[in-house]
């Protein structure tokens, strides 16, 4: 029989992420999402109390935690605001690749620093003219001397206007496709680098996003992690790990409609009773919390199984998949319960549904994650 408690240091750990998110997050949540403010005097807080760089280990200044533990703290931060989450765990997606690719010289020389301060960093995958193909992608390496020269655009780019690190896919020769792809690590003050426009963005509005544009930017090949071959693996695999805690996110959103709708309903009186009274009220509270225990149980999964060292690619997708297709559901059954207030800005479930949205769409979007299921499921079967 699995065991589902958790260790006195998880609830530990998933308390003080639910002390600084209820504190911190949750009041600015709607002035945030309302203005687009990037609420950086809450993402350093975050720092300094250890909850942005997750995964990385104690040794590089890390908070070297495992996977279902970042999974308890970013459900506990995606409950108060999933934009501030995304912009809190964006630094843990951009870092994965210099933990899979890097040497321990590289590992230190770049993660020691970056950890020792608040700074951001951003994961360059995704270009303009496509993401879902990124072994297509055009951003050019061209070598030169003892390097490279990095040119290109990248889009979507989550923390993309603040970050001082960038870790970024190029290819030698787009004609390899996957096998073509390198990846390397880009320093936010390199010559060349040119950042977008913040994007204004129908939720995770206190998350920024924006183009970088690598205008002929040189790259010591001592930047570049792995092989010249091994770019698109390192993406595949940084995506493997990091869309568990996206299925954690999208949990702790769904919990939240979830949470205010079960309040709502005993409150709000129509036909003489609360209308948690009402069966067809009953039946989608029940409905949610399904929907909420499933992606839960899921994400937990997927991370048990990173954690255990097993493969996790198909864990991964489905806990992402499942958790985000619920968040959406859930999040749209809210604004049902609260009906015509639910629709207006004053209320929080509107603000729920419009967070839920991207969870299907980034770190893959669910037709990929679905793509990738498919063919982890076939591969079992041929
Ligand atoms: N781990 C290790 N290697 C892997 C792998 C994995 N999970 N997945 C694929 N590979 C390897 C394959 O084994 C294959 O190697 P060989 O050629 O040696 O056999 C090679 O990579 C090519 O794989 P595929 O043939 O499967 O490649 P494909 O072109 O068919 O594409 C894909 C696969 C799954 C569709 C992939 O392109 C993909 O995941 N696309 C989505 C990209 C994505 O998630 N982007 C999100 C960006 S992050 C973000 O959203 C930003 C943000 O700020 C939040």
């Amino acid at each position: 029989m699995p065991d589902f408690s958790l260790t006195p240091e998880q609830e530990s750990l998933r308390d003080a992420a639910r002390k600084f998110a209820r504190a911190e997050m949750a009041p600015k949540a709607a002035e945030c999402d309302k203005t687009a403010r990037f609420p950086e005097e809450i993402y350093r807080k975050a720092w300094e109390l250890g909850l942005m760089n997750l995964n990385v280990p104690t040794e590089y200044g890390g908070s070297g935690l495992g996977a279902l533990e970042q999974c308890l703290i970013v459900e506990e931060l995606a409950y108060a605001c999933g934009g501030m989450t995304t912009s809190i765990i964006a630094n843990c997606l951009a870092l994965e690749p210099i933990l899979l690719g890097g040497t321990a010289e590289q590992k230190s020389r770049w993660l020691t620093p970056f950890c020792a301060e608040y700074h951001l960093a951003s994961f360059c995958l995704t270009e303009p003219g496509g993401g879902s193909d990124a072994a297509g992608l055009q951003t050019r390496a061209r070598k030169d001397g003892d390097g490279y020269v990095l040119s290109g655009e990248k889009c979507f780019i989550t923390n993309g206007p603040h970050a001082s690190l960038f870790t970024v896919f190029a290819t030698l020769d787009p004609s390899l496709r996957s096998k073509g792809i390198a990846a390397f690590i880009v320093p936010g003050d390199a010559p060349g680098i040119v950042r977008g426009k913040d994007e204004d963005k129908m939720g995770h509005r206190a998350s920024s996003t924006s183009t970088i544009r690598f205008e002929g930017v040189r790259i010591p090949s001592t930047q570049r992690l792995g092989s010249e071959q091994d770019g698109f693996s390192i993406a595949m695999r940084t995506l493997d790990q990091t869309r568990t805690p996206i299925g954690a996110l999208a949990t702790g959103i769904a919990q939240a409609a979830l949470d205010h709708s079960a309040r709502y309903s005993l409150e709000r009186k129509s036909f003489g009773k609360a209308i948690a009274e009402h069966q067809a009220i009953q039946i989608k509270l029940a409905n949610m919390a399904q929907a909420v225990h499933a992606a839960r149980l899921l994400t937990w999964h997927a991370a048990w199984s990173i954690d255990h060292g097993h493969p996790s690619t198909l864990e991964s997708s489905i806990a992402k998949c499942f958790a985000s297709d619920a968040a959406l559901r859930v999040a749209d059954e809210a604004i049902q319960i609260f009906g015509g207030y639910g629709y207006m800005r004053d209320y929080p479930v509107e603000k729920l549904m419009r967070d839920a949205k991207l969870t299907q769409i980034y770190e893959g979007s669910n037709e990929i994650q679905r793509i990738v299921t498919a063919r982890e499921l076939l591969r079992q079967y041929g």
